[in-house]
């Protein structure tokens, strides 16, 4: 019993001081976001066809560590990091700035926005999916934190397709890892498979 009330003093404490060592200012996250809506949009829907992607509602997780991997070159993009000011801002600043992203409700901020279906079968691509992406990037494509994999349902499948040529040209690393091969294996036309499995994913 004495245990007991000691340790849900501690726990108090803990929980009390978190709760008061971080906040993230979502109104300061919204002001910095007007640097990003000039590419990706009013909020952050991207556009039609993937050149600029689908960023509102990405979670935090996948979010802060990306700007970081723009922020310091490991994904090539000058543009975006001049004019997105992401090279001079502060660790603060970049957590509000993806607690905003992330909090964009993208159903309801862009109710219009689809993923049109994409050019393969997605009956192959699923069986594929099911095998060989679904451990880390979830049943539904709506990622895992604990992977660090992104949700990729909801996301353009041409961007999705230039990222996984990214990926084989080794200019950005899957998973982490330099010396990864999921994609080395496949035919063109099995990814576009997968890719038209995970455009059926936006309902
Ligand atoms: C000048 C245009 C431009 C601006 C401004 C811009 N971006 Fe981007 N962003 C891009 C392009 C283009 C890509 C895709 C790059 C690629 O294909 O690798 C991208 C990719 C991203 C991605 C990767 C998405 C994913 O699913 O992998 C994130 C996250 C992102 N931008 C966040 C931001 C944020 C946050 C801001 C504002 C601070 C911002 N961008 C400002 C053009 C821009
Ligand atoms: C072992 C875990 C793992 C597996 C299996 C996996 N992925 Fe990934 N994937 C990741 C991680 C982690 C990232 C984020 C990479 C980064 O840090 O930039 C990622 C990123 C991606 C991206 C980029 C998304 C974006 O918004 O930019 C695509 C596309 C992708 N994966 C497709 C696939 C497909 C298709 C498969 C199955 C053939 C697959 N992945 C299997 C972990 C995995």
């Amino acid at each position: 019993m004495r245990y007991k009330s000691f340790y849900s003093i501690i726990m108090s404490c803990l929980l009390f001081s978190g709760a008061n060592s971080y906040a993230a200012d979502l109104e300061n996250g919204k002001d910095l976001f007007k640097f990003c809506t000039l590419c990706h949009g009013q909020v952050g829907q991207g556009i039609k066809g993937g050149d600029f992607p689908k960023i509102g509602g990405l979670p935090k997780y996948y979010l802060r560590d990306q700007i970081e991997q723009f922020a310091t070159e490991k994904r090539f993009n000058p543009a975006m990091v001049t004019i997105g000011r992401l090279d001079t801002m502060s660790d603060k600043d970049k957590d509000d700035l993806v607690s905003y992203i992330a909090s964009i409700d993208i159903q309801k901020a862009a109710p219009t926005l689809t993923i049109p279906t994409f050019i393969g079968n997605a009956k192959k691509g699923k069986k594929l999916y099911k095998g060989d992406c679904k451990t880390c990037h979830g049943k539904k494509a709506q990622g895992k934190e604990k992977k660090k994999a992104p949700p990729t349902a909801w996301q353009y499948s041409e961007y999705l397709l230039r990222q996984i040529d990214f990926f084989k040209a080794k200019d950005r690393h899957h998973d982490n890892d330099p010396e990864d091969e999921t994609f080395d294996d496949y035919t063109k036309e099995e990814i576009n498979d997968i890719l038209t499995f995970i455009s059926t994913l936006d309902d």
